[in-house]
């Protein structure tokens, strides 16, 4: 049995569809168990603010405030984040940690549950390895966690975004258009792969993969000269590079004018996406981490990160999955491997392999089937 009393809930970074069901689920569990919950407001940034502010008032309506069970109630269907989200630089400093330290300090939080993306679960192993027990929930629609097969907020995500797709068909359909579709997703295709397939997207640029214009180009015109097809639907992945300083997506709209002639308009779904009410399948996994976060305290685990694993609920070590991350990202930096067993760096290598050949299966297939 854990030696705590209060735990802290925060969610920062992009807010995510399925955090709320997230917060309710660790809530009831923590309150259930005897525990008291701190619900901690505008991610790192409430910690922070907290630790300086001697009003009780002003700290309760800005930085921390008290959960209690009804405090989380009809909050499963809602998107964003009851607890506010947001980037807080700050805290990766001495400085930021000192604050956050001293806010738990003053207000016993003693664990801290952080639900958001990597930069949520740096924060975490940080508070981790200062001697508050820290547990991550993976939540970001962009589904760019290496560790986990879901993220919550991406299913919700993709379901919004089919309606919008849907909508733009319409459109496309009635003036014989082109439409080059940008996507969010930071430097992650996910989002824009699964899409294509879906909506039955011309072509799908995305940054893992290298993306042929020419035969994206030669595909858009064949689809209209020779099937006739009118509306035509391309997807482009937020995190393509820029091309001489202009938006992928928009130079390649102009790209298929100048080579096509078919009249097209470039869009960008951008924030719209990130809304909305969560999916089942995203308050489902929400709900069953947010317990086994809680769980996890309860049995003095900590330094974890919740996964989704063959579509069941696990953990890992957050070190662990901001590494392999990294390694999938080919962002890994001198040394960072060395804390790692023999076992673990191949079990992380043999984890890229599996991801990037989806990424490629996927690939192939949206290319295969969409027309
Ligand atoms: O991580 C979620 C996400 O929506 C990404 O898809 C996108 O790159 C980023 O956040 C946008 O961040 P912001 O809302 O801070 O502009």
């Amino acid at each position: 049995m854990a030696n705590f009393r209060r735990i802290g809930i925060l969610s920062s970074g992009g807010d995510a569809p399925g955090m709320n069901a997230a917060i309710r689920a660790a809530t009831r569990r923590a309150l259930s168990q005897g525990f008291e919950v701190m619900g901690i407001l505008g991610g790192y940034s409430g910690l922070l603010g907290a630790a300086d502010e001697s009003d009780p008032d002003v700290v309760r309506q800005r930085y921390l405030r008290p959960l209690e069970s009804s405090s989380v109630s009809n909050i499963v269907t809602r998107g964003g984040t009851i607890l506010y989200s947001s980037r807080c630089p700050e805290f990766a400093t001495p400085e930021g940690m000192e604050k956050a330290l001293r806010a738990c300090d003053k207000y016993q939080i003693d664990a801290i549950i952080a639900i958001g993306g990597d930069g949520t679960f740096r924060g975490a192993t940080d508070l981790t390895n200062h001697g508050i027990p820290s547990i991550g929930i993976p939540a970001t629609i962009d589904n760019d966690i290496s560790a986990t097969e879901q993220t919550i907020g991406f299913d919700t995500a993709l379901n919004t975004a089919l309606g919008l797709f849907d909508a733009l068909r319409d459109t496309a359909e009635s003036h014989a258009r082109c439409i080059v579709t940008e996507v969010m997703g930071n430097k992650c295709g996910f989002l824009s792969l699964y899409l294509a397939i879906a909506t039955g997207a011309i072509s799908v640029a995305i940054p893992e993969v290298s993306f042929d214009r020419d035969y994206a180009i030669r595909k858009i015109r064949q689809a209209r000269e020779e099937y006739g097809k009118r509306g035509i639907i391309a997807i482009c992945s937020e995190g393509m590079p820029k091309v001489n300083g202009k938006n992928y997506g928009e130079d390649f709209k102009d790209e298929i004018i100048r080579e096509t002639g078919i009249d097209t308009r470039f869009t960008n779904l951008g924030h719209t996406i990130r809304g909305g009410n969560p999916t089942l399948r995203d308050r489902l996994t929400a709900s069953q981490m947010g317990v086994e976060a809680v769980n996890h305290l309860l049995e003095n685990k900590s330094n974890l990160v919740m996964c989704v694993h063959e579509n069941r609920i696990t953990s890992c070590d957050i070190n662990y999955a901001l590494t392999l991350d990294h390694m999938y990202k080919d962002k890994l930096v001198d040394g960072e491997l060395d804390r790692f067993t023999g076992f673990e760096i191949a079990q992380m290598k043999a984890h890229c392999v599996a991801r990037r050949a989806k990424v490629e299966r996927l690939y192939q297939m949206a290319y295969n089937i969409c027309m």
